[in-house]
């Protein structure tokens, strides 16, 4: 029998490598339909917030290759950062070995919540940071004499990540529908989304009601939940859910009152996306610090954190949680751990994504931005294809009117973008953008003139919809 070669090159080798891709990867969030002719894009160079493809194109990545891209592709210095990591030390266990990547992230985020949060406990993926706070969130409870709080609480809509105990606290059918059996769901309450608003209403009254929701639940049965776990500002899965920070402080009330752990995911909103580096500093309208007591118990990162260059991610939490594990017994410690969790090359990528903060006052640079996006994309506002426009700093949404849309808007929208150099995967009739930190103003009115565009060669132009609507 003729040996497998590790060397040979698979049958149809020469095709592209798309249809290669086809072949040989299972790609993610991707259905596999029997007469498929679609091909993924096979991108081959990045450089800023362009991607080029192997046929000579070029796409402005809209969308920060799945919100995690910072500084732009190919960063000179993150690159710099690596390469100098790499003569060092590629990787080593973080169980009972450190290394200063890891230390000096840890500590710099340490600094960034005012002494509020630290301890970072690494993991790689967004997921796994979710399921490190809710497995240390009861054991902590466990280990303080309230073993029967093992329920958690989660929004509406909400999102955090696809691995079976995240599930249970993800409320969005199409990811979680399937392995119902297998999951143990959290308990589902009001999203304080703004676009419930009935007439009159503002966005700190939907607030108000979500908040009041909560307490329903926490009255009842604050005995048996362990936490609540919620994406500040914006529910970015659900299709760019904004809402009033109000909720925050309100939640955050709410579970001191009811003893119930809060666990802040900022896995998609945290490192400045939405105008703080922690979306959770704008839980207050004022300039001030957040003190210690505001802050949520547990916060989760990942995704920008390594500026989008390696999968990391990781849980800071209030020093009395780890004070909870610190016991000869085995049973109250906390034995998690994943092989790469902590990897130097991953830290350092973030150590360096941290300088960019501080060298290029990220902070600052940004809000200039937010508004350079807000007015270039402020024609949208009475389009009359579109509503429920908003923006929270780099992330801005509008909604497509359903009767427009139609089947598979999103598929269509982005190939149709394709043509226009833009890579934007729409969340439904949800229309979003959220670039990389490194466009200007002109870039913003190039990117609100394409995805106009677009929307002409998709909808149709927004006169011809005004007609279709005065019918309809
Ligand atoms: C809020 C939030 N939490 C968790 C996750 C899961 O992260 P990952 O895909 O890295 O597992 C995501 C991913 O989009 C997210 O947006």
């Amino acid at each position: 029998m003729e040996k497998q070669s590790l060397h040979a090159l698979p049958a149809g080798a020469s095709d592209s490598l798309g249809q290669r891709s086809k072949h040989a990867v299972w790609h993610p969030c991707t259905r596999l339909r029997p007469d498929d002719t679609g091909m993924p894009l096979a991108i081959v160079r990045g450089e800023g917030p362009w991607l080029h493809d192997a046929d000579g194109h070029r796409y402005f990545d809209a969308t920060s290759s799945w919100w995690v891209n910072l500084f732009g592709h190919a960063n000179p210095k993150i690159n710099a950062a690596l390469a100098d990591q790499l003569q060092t030390l590629e990787h080593v266990m973080l169980a009972g070995c450190t290394h200063a990547p890891a230390v000096e992230l840890a500590e710099r985020l340490t600094a960034l919540t005012g002494g509020a949060l630290g301890h970072a406990f690494y993991a790689s993926d967004g997921a796994s940071a979710v399921e490190i706070a809710l497995k240390m969130s009861f054991h902590y409870w466990r280990n303080t004499g309230l073993p029967a709080k093992r329920e958690f609480v989660c929004l509406a809509n909400g999102y955090h990540g696809e691995t079976v105990g995240a599930l249970g606290v993800t409320d969005l059918d199409v990811f979680r529908d399937a392995y119902d059996p297998l999951i143990r769901r959290a308990h589902v309450v009001m999203s304080p989304d703004a676009r419930q608003a009935a007439d009159g209403e503002t966005a700190a009254d939907v607030a108000t009601r979500a908040l009041a929701a909560l307490e329903t639940l926490l009255r009842e049965r604050a005995g048996q939940i362990a936490a609540m776990i919620v994406e500040p500002l914006v529910q970015c899965a659900a299709g760019m859910a904004m809402y009033d920070p109000s909720y925050l402080e309100g939640a955050r009330a709410l579970c001191d009152r009811y003893r119930v752990h809060l666990i802040a995911d900022e896995i998609a909103v945290g490192c400045g996306r939405t105008g703080t580096f922690f979306a959770w500093e704008q839980c207050r309208d004022a300039d001030q610090p957040l003190p210690a007591h505001a802050w949520p118990d547990f916060l989760c990162l990942s995704k920008g954190i390594s500026g989008g260059y390696l999968p990391l991610s990781l849980v800071l939490s209030r020093p009395e949680i780890q004070r909870a594990f610190i016991a000869d017994e085995l049973a109250r410690s906390f034995l998690h751990s994943h092989s790469y969790t902590g990897n130097p090359l991953a830290c350092r990528a973030a150590v360096a994504t941290l300088d960019l903060f501080v060298q290029e006052d990220v902070i600052a640079q940004n809000r200039a931005r937010a508004q350079w996006l807000a007015d270039a994309m402020e024609p949208f506002a009475s389009d009359a294809r579109l509503h429920r426009m908003r923006q929270r700093g780099l992330i801005w949404a509008v909604d497509v009117r359903d009767e427009l849309a139609g089947e598979g808007f999103a598929g269509r929208f982005h190939l149709a973008a394709r043509a226009r150099e833009l890579l934007v995967r729409p969340i439904g009739n949800t229309l979003y953008v959220m670039p990389p930190y490194v466009f200007d103003a002109e870039q913003a009115r190039w990117l609100a003139t394409q995805l106009q565009a677009t929307l002409d060669d998709v909808l149709g132009n927004a006169e011809a919809a005004k007609e279709v609507r005065h019918a309809a």
